[in-house]
């Protein structure tokens, strides 16, 4: 695994911040298991909205945080195709953008979290956003990649729509994320270093897809009957947003330059080059989205709609 993880977060001191450690590689296999294996000592069978389901995936979340720094991150020197390869990626500017969003919308609903654990694993989600972004910056410096300006993140008027967007946005995107990833680092589009150092962030953005898909379930089940309507009301526009925005209606329309690029997720391999048909992206898709979840207690939900779709699809491809 990566040597760019480092072994303890919290006590670093001021000076150790500047030369943060470096964990051995012992070390660095040891809290890479740790991010993708997990079981809660909690007994026997768990209600689906219950105090024990809160805890359930509220703990997931906060035990298999990874505390690597972005700052000791090695960026290696690429060969010119590789580094051409990777610059010319249309994808730098909308994951920068989406990551900035993400932080903003899972802090601000964060903010509005009155359970401490819930608040803590919310605050942790929306750190866990924030250094995404600075991993990618981190990287479109180290490898000069041309960015077109950010925009100033506005905070949606309604609040729970924010993090819902970007819940349900995750789970869409990570599931293709997950296939397109594996694809890359097999054919070697990807060079392994590179592979190594995105590694940890994948495996985030499993995490997050788990907590809202326990989540949401678990919020459903706090609601009042007229509250409950109201909140599948809003989920149903969440999803209409989110379909319309993918399937290009919206290009050219948008001039915040949220849209740009938010098909990736549907054409990326061929904007990569992999040479997979539909079929066996969505096959390597399930099959990776599987193996990043399988690790976690079997009883948290496992997000359902993505693979559902893909299975579907993939009977008429047949
Ligand atoms: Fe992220
Ligand atoms: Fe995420």
């Amino acid at each position: 695994m990566s040597d760019t993880l480092v072994a303890e977060e919290s006590k670093v001191s001021e000076a150790e911040e500047s030369k943060p450690l470096r964990p051995t590689d012992a070390e660095a296999a040891e809290i890479d298991r740790k991010s993708r294996f997990w079981r809660s000592e909690e007994p026997g069978w768990i209600w689906v909205g219950s105090e024990e389901h809160k805890r359930l995936f509220c703990r997931m979340l906060l035990e298999t945080h990874n505390p690597y720094k972005p700052a000791v991150m090695d960026w290696p020197k690429l060969e010119p195709e590789a580094l051409k390869r990777i610059t010319s990626l249309p994808i730098w500017d909308i994951a920068v953008q989406t990551e900035g969003r993400a932080q903003l919308r899972v802090h601000a609903y964060a903010k509005r979290v009155r359970d401490p654990l819930l608040h803590e694993a919310m605050i942790m989600d929306g750190g866990e956003e924030e250094r995404h972004k600075v991993v990618l910056s981190k990287l479109v410096e180290a490898y000069g990649i041309p960015l077109a300006p950010e925009p100033i993140y506005q905070m949606p008027k309604d609040i729970e729509w924010g993090w819902l967007v970007t819940g349900y946005s995750e789970c869409i995107d990570s599931f293709f994320a997950f296939g397109l990833f594996e694809a890359a680092k097999r054919t070697g589009y990807f060079p392994e270093e590179l592979v190594e150092t995105f590694e940890p962030v994948m495996q985030e953005e499993a995490r997050h897809i788990l907590f809202f898909a326990n989540w949401i379930a678990w919020h459903r089940r706090q609601l009042s009957w007229w509250r409950r309507i109201a909140f599948e009301l809003k989920v149903a526009r969440v999803w209409a947003f989110l379909i319309w925005e993918r399937i290009g209606i919206a290009r050219g329309l948008d001039n915040g330059g949220e849209m740009q690029d938010a098909n990736f997720t549907l054409t990326g391999h061929q904007q990569i080059g992999i040479d997979l048909n539909l079929s066996e992206l969505l096959e390597l898709c399930l099959a990776e989205d599987w193996r990043r979840l399988d690790g976690y207690d079997s009883r948290l939900l496992r997000p359902t709609f993505m693979p559902k779709i893909a299975r579907l699809v993939r009977r008429f491809l047949r």
